[in-house]
């Protein structure tokens, strides 16, 4: 098979700009785009949410189907976004998915009650263009994460599959787990429902039936794609991650280098790169305007932009700010998610307004001023699948400081003398789950920030990475045509 004609359908429950909570969305944008530039036929399948249906002119490809246990046929609609590659499909059915609210919740943050029903119906969607029931005809489904979990499940248990599947792992710690109802409802195989299937104590488990039925699996960095086979990180799945560990790889994500890009970012007061790195402190004026932050030029201003989630080590971070802020740094901090974590953000922001901001809530243009405007951007995660803010970071002259975990160990390196003197030091790395380690390494970044030289050597070695797609892309088609040796 010649690599044109390599067919790929990548499924997923977000991708940028239509519909985006966090990473895999950036994801099931750029890596499909960066598919194409190799020569790949990939395809693109979301549910069809209201932001979907109203950013995309779309026409319809197939209509008509009937798929249990659906009362009503559902419609696939096909279309691409403006100045993109990746054709699109997008299932049409509004009770399902033409909503108010996110892609897994409402917007009081409670989980919508059919999401066994919306993401099964996606993973069978899926499954039928994998038995090759509709005009694209895949070689390969990709899914991604629990939301697509079921789709290599219901090819194993169709006579006449034809598609390979690859299963990737964003991040284990959501597993669509559901009451064993689902398997009736769904139509899912009776004999699925095992411990050597998709049964998860006693519960129906989207994410182990991807994990347990596709032919391969990946994860989005190599440490996590180690770390998932241990206890710690395994979220309960580590034994059948240990077990399949010859059908599992690490391939690191890349990042869409145009959609972050400081020298044409159109969100930034400034656009710079290598050559006029000192324009950079125009983004931090603006940024500390923007955000009614006392206009120091000499504090350092520390960046965040963040699901607030456990993962994310916010717990690490609260105690210590009243000992950051006492340094005379500044922080800036953009997130929403669990209200007891905004509220404690919000509580501290009113006792530091001229050196702490908090903005609760998703602001695309926000995020890129931060990147471009901070020193030093704050990842202290307690696990991290793979992250794509450090590698943002590192691209806009921002040095990342982040725990030693999955992705973040991958891609930063740390300013130890070694690493600065043979020029890899990229930002600053901690080891423990602690906030006392995470205090000393801030301290250190700041010690570091006073030697304005050796700061300036360690932008530059993160502005010159390659980060892009490209190598991870390369990567991917090498798997694919394994699979279908
Ligand atoms: P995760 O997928 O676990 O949230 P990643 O680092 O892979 O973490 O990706 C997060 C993505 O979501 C980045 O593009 C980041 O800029 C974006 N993001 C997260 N929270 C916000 C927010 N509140 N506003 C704007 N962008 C956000
Ligand atoms: C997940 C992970 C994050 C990763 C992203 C994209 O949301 O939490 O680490 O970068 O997926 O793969």
């Amino acid at each position: 098979m010649s690599e044109s004609k390599l067919r790929v359908l990548f499924v997923a429950s977000e991708a940028y700009p239509l519909v985006k909570t966090g990473g895999l969305a950036d994801v099931s944008y750029a890596l499909p785009n960066a598919l194409r530039h190799l020569g790949v036929d990939v395809r693109l399948l979301l549910p069809g949410y209201r932001s979907v249906l109203e950013q995309l002119s779309l026409i319809e490809v197939h209509e008509n189907i009937k798929l249990s246990p659906l009362k009503k046929p559902l419609r696939i609609l096909a279309g691409t976004m403006r100045g993109e590659l990746t054709p699109v499909y997008v299932i049409d059915y509004p009770s399902l998915y033409d909503r108010d609210g996110g892609p897994y919740q409402d917007s009081t943050g409670k989980e919508w009650e059919d999401n066994a029903l919306r993401f099964g119906m996606l993973s069978k969607v899926a499954a039928l263009f994998g038995n090759h029931s509709l005009l694209f005809k895949p070689h390969i489904i990709h899914c991604n994460d629990w939301q697509t979990g079921l789709v290599p499940t219901f090819l194993k248990f169709n006579a006449d599959h034809q598609a390979r599947t690859v299963m990737s792992v964003h991040n284990m710690a959501y597993q669509g787990l559901f009451a064993p109802e689902v398997v009736e409802l769904l139509g899912l195989s009776p004999e699925s429902f095992s411990m050597f299937g998709l049964e998860y104590h006693g519960k129906v488990s989207f994410i182990k039936a991807g994990l347990y039925y596709a032919d391969w699996i990946t994860t989005v960095s190599p440490t996590y794609a180690q770390d998932i086979q241990t206890s710690e990180y395994g979220c309960g799945l580590e034994g059948l991650m240990t077990e399949r560990q010859n059908q599992l790889t690490g391939i690191l994500n890349g990042i869409d280098t145009d959609t972050w890009n400081p020298e044409t970012d159109p969100y930034l007061a400034r656009h710079y790169n290598i050559e006029n790195l000192p324009v950079k402190v125009r983004n931090t004026q603006a940024l500390r305007n923007t955000l009614r932050l006392s206009p120091s030029k000499q504090a350092p201003l520390l960046g965040m932009i963040t699901r607030l989630t456990e993962q994310k080590g916010l717990n690490l971070l609260l105690p210590i700010i009243p000992s950051i802020v006492k340094t005379g740094a500044q922080l800036a901090i953009l997130g929403s998610g669990d209200k007891k974590l905004e509220k404690s953000l919000q509580k501290l922001a009113s006792e530091y307004p001229k050196q702490l901001s908090v903005n609760i809530g998703y602001d695309e243009e926000l995020a890129h001023q931060i990147e471009a405007g901070a020193h030093l951007f704050l990842m202290p995660s307690k696990f991290e699948p793979c992250g794509l803010n450090q590698m943002y970071s590192m691209r806009y002259g921002t040095l990342p400081l982040v725990r030693r975990t999955g992705g973040l160990a991958d891609t930063v390196v740390d300013a130890t003398p070694d690493n600065i003197n043979n020029k890899t030091a990229t930002g600053f790395v901690f080891e423990k789950n602690d906030s006392n380690e995470l205090l000393s390494c801030v301290e250190r970044a700041l010690q570091l920030f006073r030697d304005k030289a050796t700061w300036r050597k360690l932008q530059i070695n993160g502005m010159s990475s390659d980060f892009s797609w490209r190598k991870s892309a390369e990567q991917y088609i090498s798997l694919y045509y394994q699979l279908l040796d």
